[in-house]
């Protein structure tokens, strides 16, 4: 292959996208693109559209979309997720930016040839499908869409007797791996993650404490720095201002409650995949078990779930070792493995065809 030809690894989530080349460049931001509310605005900031930690810092000033938010366009048909056509074409809009975004961020040699593997969502439908590939359109040569949890596990090189489950901001995904492509029927999607557990925090936070002010944000940031589901004597204390004062509040029973409301769904998720298997193939499945996702940080929940697994005849659980970048680096070398003959047959594919895991941009 010439040194023009570049691959790119992609983890597009609901809460944060993740990418990394084969130039050794690597980037992680929010999943989010802020507009300027107006012509105020758009002057103070002297761009017509935001990305990553500006969004936080600006956010006053913008009107922010989270495509992806709780699966709208991955799992949902835009009317079913309750979005409007116009909310949905923005939320479009957005995906394309930030594909766009990603790839000025990787600092590729001008005039390289771009191959990508892009994770989505395990278990996305055609149409949303359709609007990741859509997004990712004209800014690679050639690109794949790949489950998340098979990335996860390719990274990690679990190609068979592994079970992913994917702890992110809007859903978690259990996914059994077993040396083929999964397919839907294997899999589970839980209508949970990191943003239910945020809400359930908050809202816990502020029962136990009504005097506190405290935001969605703010608890995000308290669960990530703190966030654990074991009965040991952990105690979270964090300071929080009451009436403008900042006050240090103990936190650890509200947060312990929020973040052990996804425990139980995932070992009952997991029942059901195993289950669903050949029982040959169930105990080396429940020996693998591997965690991926923001949410596989929390504290002690791999040994909940083992506990949760001793019914079955126990199991075991790790998490991958870097929960931002594994989705991205599996996505990569995902990328660098498939042979140049199947790139070349994707780039020569033309718009419209009926080839979904295609994209190419010079036609685009
Ligand atoms: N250290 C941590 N402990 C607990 N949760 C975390 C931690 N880091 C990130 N998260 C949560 O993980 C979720 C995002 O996970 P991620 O895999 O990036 O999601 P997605 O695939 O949906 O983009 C968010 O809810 C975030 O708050
Ligand atoms: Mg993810």
């Amino acid at each position: 292959m010439s040194g023009k030809e570049v691959f790119v690894g992609m983890d597009f989530g609901s809460f944060k996208t993740s990418v990394v080349a084969s130039n050794g460049r690597r980037e992680t931001f929010h999943t989010s693109v802020g507009w300027p509310k107006d012509h105020v605005a758009r002057a103070m900031l002297g761009r017509d559209v935001v990305f990553g930690q500006d969004i936080v810092r600006q956010r006053l000033a913008l009107e922010v979309v989270r495509p992806f938010e709780r699966g709208t366009l991955k799992y949902l048909k835009s009317a079913d997720a309750g979005v409007s056509d116009v909310d949905a074409s923005k939320r479009r809009e957005a995906a394309r930016l930030l594909v766009q975004h990603a790839l000025s961020s990787l600092g590729l040699p001008h005039g390289s040839t771009v191959y990508g593997v892009v994770g989505a969502p395990s278990r996305a439908n055609a149409e949303s499908k359709a609007v990741i590939m859509e997004a990712i359109q004209g800014h690679f040569d050639a690109a794949v869409i790949v489950a998340e949890p098979f990335t996860v596990a390719y990274s990690m090189n679990r190609l068979t007797e592994t079970l992913v489950v994917d702890i992110g901001a809007g859903t978690i995904d259990i996914c059994p791996i077993y040396g083929s492509y999964p397919t839907e029927e294997d899999q589970v999607t839980l209508p949970m993650g990191g943003d239910t557990i945020d809400e359930c925090f908050l809202k816990a936070l502020k029962a136990a404490h009504p005097e506190v002010q405290v935001s969605l944000n703010m608890a995000r940031e308290i669960k990530e720095k703190h966030g654990f589901v074991h009965d040991v004597n952990e105690i979270a204390l964090v300071t929080l201002p009451v009436h403008g004062v900042p006050t240090q509040v103990d936190v650890t029973e509200p947060l312990k409650h929020a973040c052990k409301t996804i425990a139980g769904p995932i070992i009952q998720g997991i029942r059901e995949v195993v289950a669903r298997f050949d029982p040959e193939f169930q105990r080396p499945m429940l020996n693998h078990v591997l965690l991926g996702g923001g949410g596989s940080q929390l504290k002690g929940l791999d040994t909940m779930i083992e506990e949760g697994l001793r019914p079955l005849g126990g199991g075991n659980v790790t998490k991958v070792y870097d929960s931002v970048f594994a989705g991205a680096v599996g996505a990569l070398k995902l990328a660098m493995n498939m042979p140049s003959a199947h790139w070349q047959r994707l780039a020569e594919f033309e718009p419209g065809s009926p080839a979904e895991a295609s994209s190419n941009r010079r036609a685009a």
